[in-house]
């Protein structure tokens, strides 16, 4: 049987925080490093491609992408046969193929996505990358021969454009060409909460790094937007921010117990957003040192990239040898 396949990326556009973990970080790495099953191989890239839409400088975008795989590594993927970590724009095949798919999607149908809906209508000036990036985006999904692509909710739409594309594709050359990947979205993460409330995100600047210093961590953290009920009152958890968050990093028997802290009252927002610094320090508790190491010895990132890159690159041009005999450029 031949194995399954996972698929995803992150943008290098700043640092990492931990919308980007609970929504899709976590979930490749779990699966990356599940041992006991054998029968997948996971894609994970920094999408240097993607970011270009809205990064523009060099030397930051370098640096952004070693700052994100160093985040992945010190978060505990595994980097083995089974997690392939690499730059996207290591594959270059991923723009041969985004050409490809171009003429088979038209002007109305890409004027449907979100994000480029969202950008007009904030009257931004939108450059075709950002027109062109759902493309971009279905064709390094589907050049690996994803199954599985794990990611937060607002990824949905682009994955339903990816599935769209490999009919589009198939049915055109009249080929088996692009399974149809499913996105894998946990109820529970989707949508990540900021110190606001709203979708973190590092636009909404309302987001908690994963490795800032701890100085800055604190600062987030206590400026978590609360309503103004005193410590004595009791408290609903899930209209609580503070609450939102801390839950992602407990078991079951801890988020009980953390809830019956709100709703018995006497537990105020002070001391909540101070044992919620204390989880996230103990979750950083050896990753930050990794992280550090990783980030004072780029060379270390770069070999792993570069491993991964031929590896991700091996097989993506397995996928255009065949695409390039389908629509006659061979
Ligand atoms: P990006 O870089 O914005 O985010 C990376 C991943 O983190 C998830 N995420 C969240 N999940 C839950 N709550 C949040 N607040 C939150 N913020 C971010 C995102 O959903 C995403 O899964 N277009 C993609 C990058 C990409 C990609 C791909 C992903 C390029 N090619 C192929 C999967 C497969 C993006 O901009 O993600």
């Amino acid at each position: 049987m031949s194995k399954k396949i996972l698929v995803s990326g992150i943008k290098p556009t700043g640092k990492l925080h931990f919308g980007n973990y609970f929504g899709a970080m976590r979930q490749n790495i779990m699966a990356a490093n599940n041992t006991e099953n054998d029968d997948y191989e996971n894609y994970i890239f920094l999408a240097d491609y993607h970011a270009l839409t809205s990064v523009k400088n060099g030397d930051e975008l370098r640096q952004q992408t070693l700052e994100a795989a160093a985040s992945y590594i010190a978060c505990g993927l595994n980097i083995s046969n089974k997690a392939i970590l690499f730059k996207q724009s290591d594959v270059s095949e991923v723009t041969e193929l985004t050409w490809i798919f171009n003429n088979l999607v038209t002007m109305p149908y890409m004027m449907r996505a979100h994000a480029f809906k969202d950008s007009e209508a904030k009257d931004k000036e939108v450059n075709v990358g950002v027109f062109d990036y759902p493309v971009l985006m279905a064709a390094d999904i589907l050049i690996y021969g994803a199954d599985i692509v794990p990611v937060g909710k607002d990824q949905k739409q682009h994955i339903e454009y990816a599935r769209d594309i490999a009919g589009f594709y198939n049915r055109t050359y009249k080929v088996e060409q692009f399974k149809e990947p499913k996105d894998l979205i946990l109820e529970s993460t989707g949508i990540v909460p900021g110190v606001d409330g709203q979708k973190m995100s590092k636009s909404n600047n309302n987001h908690i790094e994963l490795f800032s210093t701890e100085e800055d961590l604190k600062k987030r953290v206590m400026s978590i937007v609360t309503d103004s009920k005193a410590p004595e009152e009791k408290k609903n958890p899930d209209e609580n921010n503070i609450y939102n968050i801390h839950k992602l990093f407990l078991t079951a028997d801890e988020d009980k117990e953390l809830r019956t802290k709100f709703e018995n009252g006497g537990y105020g927002y002070k001391e909540a957003k101070e044992e919620l610094f204390a989880t996230i320090l103990k979750w950083r508790e050896g990753k930050k040192e990794i992280y550090d190491d990783l980030m004072a010895n780029p060379e270390k990132i770069l070999s792993i990239l570069k491993e991964g890159g031929e590896k991700a690159k091996s097989r993506a041009e397995l996928t255009m040898q065949k695409v390039r005999s389908q629509v006659g450029l061979e």
